[in-house]
């Protein structure tokens, strides 16, 4: 669906991108990932024509955008900012009617649209009439997204739409927005500094340094085949949580051993989780010696926090 070609862009004689290129499937996720400075921004930038390469290509659905009017261009793409970028002097139903007006949408429709999106990211109805300072910053965050998903476009691209958030609001927001029905079809393309945050959502990760892309593919992929020392540097601090992140339960489903526990709290999973989520689940629940209960196809398996662990660990020693 989107396709960039050897794209360059050069600020005063230094090329802050530097001949990248990369394909993006209808329905994907696209994680750019990458310390501050390295041309992350600049690059989802090109492909809604903010900026204009200096040199290469950008094709989506295999038209060139750079023979597309930008204004008409993005339309059809979402685009939430780095930073919170509300107008001040418009209410939230205002900030978030802008591109509906200029599709001349009927005003019935935009209200009604608006509400079922702030209901879908948790926003109460109460604020369609606030303005951007009365908002807390997850609430303005949220009133973004709602922004660049009213008019249903096709792509959607957010640059570190989580960053500005505590830690807590973050994964909040986080896990709404991955659950919404409305992205089931969308092709993303996101920006962010969040290990953890990419690998949760990318279906392929691109990780930059000075202008150019280090290494593209599965997060698995770049886990475990770094293609160099930068790419396993970046990823060793959080080395085996991101490895639980990319495990899913299918792999370890050989080395569950049945739980015996009469406990009471049960916590039920399909085999296509992965191990991260099932022992986040544990953990939300504070419940420690909760069950676990897999579904594979029409076969069950119970196991617990500590089950959990070991069959990995099992697994693990097995594909050495
Ligand atoms: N309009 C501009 N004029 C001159 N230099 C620019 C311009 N925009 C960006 N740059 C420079 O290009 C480089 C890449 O910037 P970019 O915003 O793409 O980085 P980034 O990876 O998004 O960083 P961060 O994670 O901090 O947001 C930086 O060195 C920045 O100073
Ligand atoms: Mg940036």
């Amino acid at each position: 669906m989107i396709k960039a070609q050897n794209l360059t862009k050069t600020f005063n004689n230094h090329r802050v991108v530097n001949d990248i290129s990369f394909e993006i499937a209808e329905g994907r996720t696209m994680v750019f990932l990458g310390t501050s400075g390295c041309g992350k921004t600049t690059t989802l930038r090109m492909l809604n024509r903010l900026i204009n390469p200096t040199s290469g290509s950008v094709y989506i659905n295999g038209k060139n955008i750079c023979n597309q009017v930008p204004e008409q261009l993005r339309r059809s793409i979402g685009y939430v900012l780095q930073h919170n970028s509300l107008f001040p002097h418009y209410s939230v139903l205002e900030n978030i009617a802008v591109v509906p007006q200029l599709l001349k949408w009927d005003k019935r429709l935009i209200r009604n649209r608006a509400i079922e999106l702030m209901e879908k990211l948790h926003l109460s109805k109460k604020l369609l009439n606030a303005y951007p300072r009365q908002l807390s910053g997850g609430e303005a965050q949220r009133v973004n997204i709602a922004r660049a998903l009213v008019a249903k476009p096709p792509i959607l691209l957010m640059d570190e739409p989580f960053s500005a958030l505590d830690t807590i609001t973050r994964l909040a927001i986080r896990q709404e927005f991955t659950a919404l029905d409305e992205l089931k079809d969308k092709t993303i393309v996101m920006v962010t500094h969040d290990v953890q945050e990419a690998f949760e959502m990318a279906d392929i990760v691109c990780l930059m340094d000075k202008g150019r892309i280090i290494q593209q593919g599965k997060p698995a992929d770049l886990l475990f085949h770094p293609t160099n020392d930068f790419v396993r540097d970046f990823l060793s601090d959080s080395f085996l949580q991101l490895a639980l992140t990319v495990t899913h339960l299918v792999a370890v489903w050989p080395y569950l051993t049945a739980a015996v526990s009469t406990h009471s709290v049960q916590i039920n999973l399909s085999v296509n989780a992965t191990i991260a989520k099932a022992l986040t689940s544990v953990k939300d629940k504070n419940n420690w010696d909760a069950v676990i209960s897999i579904t594979n196809g029409t076969e069950q398996k119970t196991t617990s926090w500590a089950g959990l662990l070991q069959a990995y660990a099992h697994y693990k020693k097995e594909s050495l």
